[in-house]
């Protein structure tokens, strides 16, 4: 078995990977840390659970330790990490020289250039990037990162529609609450409201999809040249990102085309990754997130309402934003890591 240790672990996304983690065949909690205020308490403690199964019995009296280097076992393998990005800007490093590999959902380094910013069905090659990033900073461990949630949802479409030549994109999403974690939008602000603002989310579409579309050469990522254009909007769903997608592309494909390319879009043979990666939908009113945001046990993404337009070829994409968006996206990640003998 494959010992990991989970940062944040008591957080939305940091429950979502005690919750993927508490069955995974080959990955099994080492340790849990958190702020200062949760260390020393157990998990049951120190978690307010809110996943919708119950809080696995092998984790519930776990101690919650510091997040240092110092706290976590040295058997660790893998590091997943779920911290507030200020958070992790400071302590993630700190994992990585001390020897442990990070799999990360932060923000923070993600358009570094030494940093493999990662989505196995997309752009597995990039991970290679790990050996200029320990050329470059020392290391003998590494930070990899996993995009954004709302990038994720987008981006396996995005590449699909690559083969058609991919020119330019414009994005209007509508992102569940779950996306800014137990405190960032207040029922009274969220309730009966769209709230037509998420802060630095635009640019993180626009720049996050150009790095996971781009060709590793070795040394670099040569960032694809598509233009994102994104405009993002938080809404009162629970789980669950849809976005309205507008992509103009220098070939013709027919709608049909679309969909066939959709249906045969890349999988990876890793525990975690959904086969086929992008379900489709005929209906126009589908995917929706209270329908569609557990398929694929919530690592697959949905597409539907495929059409052309006069501003491109616009559909709909929805993904589960703290499963393939955040943990699951991770954990995805830290099975590729695995597999390609990083650990
Ligand atoms: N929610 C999503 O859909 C989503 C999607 C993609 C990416 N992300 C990213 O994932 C990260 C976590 O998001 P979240 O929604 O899970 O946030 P959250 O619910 O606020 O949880 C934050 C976690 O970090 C811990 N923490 C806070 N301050 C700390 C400190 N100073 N030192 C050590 N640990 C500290 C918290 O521990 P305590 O319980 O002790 O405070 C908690 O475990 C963020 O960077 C977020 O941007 C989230």
């Amino acid at each position: 078995m494959t010992r990991v240790a989970v940062l944040g672990a008591t957080g939305a996304v940091g429950q979502r990977f005690i919750q993927l983690l508490s069955d995974h065949p080959t990955f099994e909690i080492a340790a849990l840390t958190a702020s200062a205020d949760s260390a020393g308490s157990p998990y049951r403690e120190a978690a307010k659970w809110r996943v919708d199964t119950p809080i696995p019995e092998a984790v519930a009296d776990v101690e919650v330790v510091e997040t240092t280097p110092e706290a976590v076992p040295d058997d660790v393998d893998l590091i997943f990490s779920s911290l507030p990005s200020s958070v992790a800007e400071r302590v993630e490093s700190d994992f990585c020289e001390a020897g442990y590999v990070v799999s990360s959902n932060s923000s923070n380094e993600r358009g570094a250039d030494d940093v493999p910013l990662v989505i196995p069905e997309i752009n597995p090659d990039h991970l290679d990037l790990i050996e200029v990033q320990r050329d470059n900073r020392g290391w003998d461990g590494a930070l990899v990162k996993n995009p954004n949630c709302s990038t994720i949802t987008m981006v396996p479409t995005l590449a699909t529609l690559d083969a058609f030549g991919l020119e330019r994109v414009h994005v209007s999403t509508l992102q569940a609450v779950s996306g800014a974690g137990y405190s960032g939008v207040t029922s009274m602000e969220i309730l009966d409201n769209v709230i037509p603002y998420i802060g630095g989310e635009e640019e993180k579409m626009e720049t996050e999809s150009r790095k996971l579309l781009g060709e590793f050469d070795g040394s670099q990522v040569q960032w694809h040249d598509v233009e994102v254009s994104a405009s993002c909007n938080r809404v009162a769903t629970l789980d669950g990102h849809l976005e309205n997608v507008w992509a103009e592309l220098s070939d013709d494909p027919t709608v049909a085309e679309i969909y066939a390319a959709f249906d045969d879009a890349a999988t990876q043979d890793l525990h975690s990754a959904p086969d086929p990666l992008i379900e489709t939908f005929d209906e126009p009113d589908r995917p929706q997130p209270r329908l569609d945001r557990f398929l694929g046990n919530g690592m697959a993404v949905a597409a539907g309402g495929v059409q052309e337009t006069p501003a491109g070829v616009q559909y709909n994409t929805l993904a589960h934003n703290t499963l393939r968006g955040a943990a699951g996206a991770s954990l995805l990640n830290g099975e590729l890591l695995d597999r390609n003998g990083w650990l």
